[in-house]
């Protein structure tokens, strides 16, 4: 496999065409950019190492940061990951959507090992959004997809976003628009003794309603490590007023060049943060600031992704 395999990237509305089109690459083992509730993945045949190796190829990914597995529904999970009663129940309440957990993988899981980066752990989703839903049911295999950006770049909410990351790169991206949550999906490690939150994001701690073990400074998983979500420049939290060569992202009574959300509205600022980010960096200014954003609810997910975005070193 060449790692820089030139591909000359087409962009379809999706539909009943492109579907078919996108099944029939995902049939050959390449991987397809798709939309789901929470930002766009990088969907390849989670059953075939070299399709898995293609999506860490085509995003430049370090091949020990493992994958995120997609199925329809819990029958198909079940077949992958050994679920306990709690798992059994998160899955009930909040499939399909944005809520991963990562449980003990079966051994006759049919799944590649790249998949898992050789671990005895798998993470695992039923997304909500109709197009990777579509693509699950047409391909009839579980699918895995990390969010279709190069290694280190903020994740797309837009196919644009895409085409920019990764144009050249993979062959097709089923545009569907903007994503909803615009936030990658909440993770749950069911694999130790207490259930522990690694990715805050679109189902919220208090939402999931069960005791969580509190997140503590360990690297959990390789998609903990502090730059993982990073614009190209420099970025500063917590601003009140832009400094000389800042593009300020403003959010509630802070103005600034762009906000997040002018009514202070945190739902509305976690389905624009990434556009944001990419149209800061796509300024002519030398780097970024944000204005506070409040630790509640949502705001605990959209504050790691910027304390991630600003620990990026220069
Ligand atoms: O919303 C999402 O989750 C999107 C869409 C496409 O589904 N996907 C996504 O995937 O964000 P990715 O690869 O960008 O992030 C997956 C995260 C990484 O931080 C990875 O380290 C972690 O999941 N992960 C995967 N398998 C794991 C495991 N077995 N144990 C711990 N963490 C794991
Ligand atoms: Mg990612």
């Amino acid at each position: 496999m060449a790692p820089d395999a030139a591909f000359e990237t087409r962009i379809l509305p999706f539909d009943e065409a492109a579907l078919a089109e996108a099944a029939g690459l995902i049939a050959r083992g390449l991987p397809v950019a798709v939309p789901t509730e929470t930002v766009y993945g990088l969907a390849a045949d989670a059953t075939n190492g070299e399709a898995v190796a293609r999506i860490y190829a085509a995003k430049g990914r370090p091949q020990f940061n493992p994958l995120i597995v997609h199925v329809s529904d819990l029958a198909a999970a079940e077949m992958i990951a050994h679920f306990d009663a709690l798992a059994r129940d998160l899955a009930r309440r909040f499939w399909p959507g944005p809520l991963t957990l990562v449980l003990p993988k079966r051994p006759d899981a049919p799944i590649a090992d790249l998949v898992t980066a050789g671990l005895p752990t798998v993470a695992i989703r039923a997304p909500a959004h109709p197009a990777m839903r579509a693509l699950l049911a047409a391909a009839g295999r579980p699918l895995a997809a990390p969010s279709a950006n190069a290694s280190g770049r903020i994740s797309p909410t837009h196919a644009e976003h895409v085409i920019a990351s990764l144009g050249g790169r993979i062959p097709l991206i089923l545009d569907n628009g903007a994503t909803g949550h615009g936030l990658e999906s909440t993770i749950v490690g069911l694999t130790e003794r207490k259930a522990r939150l690694l990715r805050p994001g679109p189902v919220t701690a208090e939402e999931l309603g069960i005791e969580l073990e509190p997140s503590s400074d360990r690297i959990e998983a390789p998609g903990q490590l502090a730059s993982h979500y990073a614009p190209a420049k420099p970025l500063r939290l917590d601003a009140v007023d832009a400094r000389p060569g800042e593009w300020l992202i403003g959010f509630g009574a802070i103005e600034g060049d762009a906000t997040l959300s002018r009514a202070g509205k945190l739902v509305e600022a976690a389905a624009c943060l990434f556009e944001r980010l990419h149209e800061a960096d796509a300024q002519a200014a030398t780097s970024i600031a944000v204005a506070p954003i409040p630790p509640t609810g949502l705001g605990i997910a959209i504050n790691d992704r910027l304390a991630r975005a600003a620990a990026k070193e220069a």
